[in-house]
């Protein structure tokens, strides 16, 4: 069975699908999705969602696109939902230097501010970077201290050195569709090396849906076309991938051993 460690069911292109989505997610033997929060909005719904449906659970934050959510009403709700078995992680959290523009101080605060707000809660974090990967090692490592409870680098397209950073802070990553595109060149370079136990899987649907459904929406139910990819490239049995991959989820999330 496969786990879909970031996903947004709390998208509008999927929010109004969601059921047949999770039946096509049982054939495909998908039991458990994260569904991640981005803003003040997205976590309340992603909240919700996986208060209504047994196969979902969730992770919340504030995105480094949306710093002006990050208020007392977001800080007070998640304090008063943390203990929730379905609460799995904060996130997704981080920096994004890509559309300016945009206050690196102020994304840095807030991302800050969460990494705290995980420790203090005891839930590990689901980290999205976009162009800052220089800014995200130094405040990772300048405050290693917060990160006991581990977590991902989501959408993981970086070099190896970053890689290895990563790994040195106790974290691992979630490789998405990406890798199964046919210009995906880097990423199948780095996927070939990247130590097994380090890897989870997502699908940060609605987008960057897996070859061959690329362009379409995507979906949890898809998952399964990056994992069989990944396998191929590190020339692994699926059903041996599938178990290790399991672990390393169950031990980076340890609340979805939860049912
Ligand atoms: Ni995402």
């Amino acid at each position: 069975m496969i786990i879909d460690v970031h996903a947004h069911l709390n998208d509008e292109l999927l929010i109004k699908n969601v059921e047949d989505i999770l039946k096509e997610c049982q054939i495909c033997n998908v039991d458990k999705i994260i569904c991640s929060g981005y803003d003040k909005k997205s976590s309340f719904m992603a909240y919700d969602l996986s208060n209504k449906y047994k196969q979902i659970y969730c992770s919340l934050g504030i995105h480094p696109s949306s710093t002006q959510d990050f208020d007392d009403e977001f800080i007070n709700f998640v304090k008063s939902v943390s203990l929730s078995p379905k609460v799995v992680a904060i996130g997704e959290i981080g920096l994004d230097y890509h559309f300016p523009p945009f206050d690196k101080n102020k994304q840095i605060k807030i991302f800050v501010e969460q990494l705290k707000m995980a420790h203090l809660l005891n839930l590990p974090i689901q980290i999205h970077c976009r162009d800052a990967t220089g800014d995200l090692i130094d405040i990772l490592k300048q405050n290693k201290n917060l990160l006991k409870n581990g977590g991902i680098l989501h959408c993981f397209s970086g070099s190896f050195e970053t890689l290895h950073q990563i790994k040195q802070l106790g974290l691992k990553i979630s490789v998405g569709g990406v890798v199964t595109f046919k210009n995906a060149v880097n990423v199948v370079e780095l996927i070939k090396k990247v130590p097994l136990e380090m890897i989870t899987l997502e699908t940060d649907c609605p987008y960057l849906t897996p070859h061959p459904f690329r362009g379409k929406i995507n979906n949890p139910s898809y998952i399964h076309y990056t994992a069989e990819k990944i396998a191929d490239l590190k020339l692994i049995p699926i059903k041996k991938f599938y178990n290790e991959v399991r672990n390393n989820t169950l031990q980076t999330f340890p609340k979805l051993k939860n049912n």
